[in-house]
């Protein structure tokens, strides 16, 4: 067994989409799931390191993609290691998702967290899409800043769609696939 935990060969899960459209909650319930097969991941969630290691950065384009770029960098030092990395960030523009891929190299599962920006801004957990209609945020995604749909994800899940039990049922399913993931015992 490795320091990762069973069967470990690890993999960036790259989870991409609007704020509010449920990355977080996501990532948490896989980590969890993961937890209970034994297996070993980490959450690595855009609001969280922006309150720490990114702390000195906000949302230019350039301060992004400094802030994709370390995210790569660490998820990628944690799939070395056997961990499931599971990154939960906008990275809004395609390039970002294309570096990230480049940074981590093999093992990178993109997925498309897709909700729409009604269900979104409805949502507006943190009020965000309000001040951002008010004109009182600029660059953010969705509102005054650009959102890429994927084109070519791995995996796209229709959060306002699939209950999140089935949302990481379809994720494990690809994981397993993949050969990340022991087939038996889920
Ligand atoms: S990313 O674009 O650099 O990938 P990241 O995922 O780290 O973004 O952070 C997004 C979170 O920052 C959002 O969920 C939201 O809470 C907050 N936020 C604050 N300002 C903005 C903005 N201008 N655009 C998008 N999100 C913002």
């Amino acid at each position: 067994m490795s320091a990762a935990g069973d069967a470990g060969t690890g993999v960036v899960i790259w989870m991409t989409g609007l704020s509010g459209a449920g990355k977080s909650t996501l990532a948490s319930a896989l980590h969890a799931r993961l937890a209970a097969l034994g297996r070993a991941s980490i959450v690595l969630d855009g609001d969280v390191l922006r309150a720490g290691l990114n702390a000195d950065l906000g949302f230019t384009p350039a301060d992004r993609t400094e802030n994709l770029r370390r995210v790569a960098h660490v998820a990628a030092l944690f799939r070395q290691q056997g961990f499931i990395a599971i990154a939960a960030v906008i990275s809004p523009e395609h390039r970002h998702r294309q570096a990230a891929r480049d940074i981590v190299g093999a093992g990178f599962v993109e997925v498309f967290v897709d909700a729409p920006l009604q269900v979104c801004e409805a949502r507006d957990v943190k009020g965000l899409y309000a001040r951002a209609r008010r004109g009182e945020i600029a660059d953010f995604t969705g509102i005054s800043g650009p959102f890429d749909t994927p084109v070519a994800p791995d995996i796209t899940i229709a959060t306002d769609r699939l209950p999140l039990g089935r949302a990481v049922d379809q994720l494990l399913d690809h994981l397993a696939a993949k050969g990340y993931l022991p087939a038996q015992g889920r």
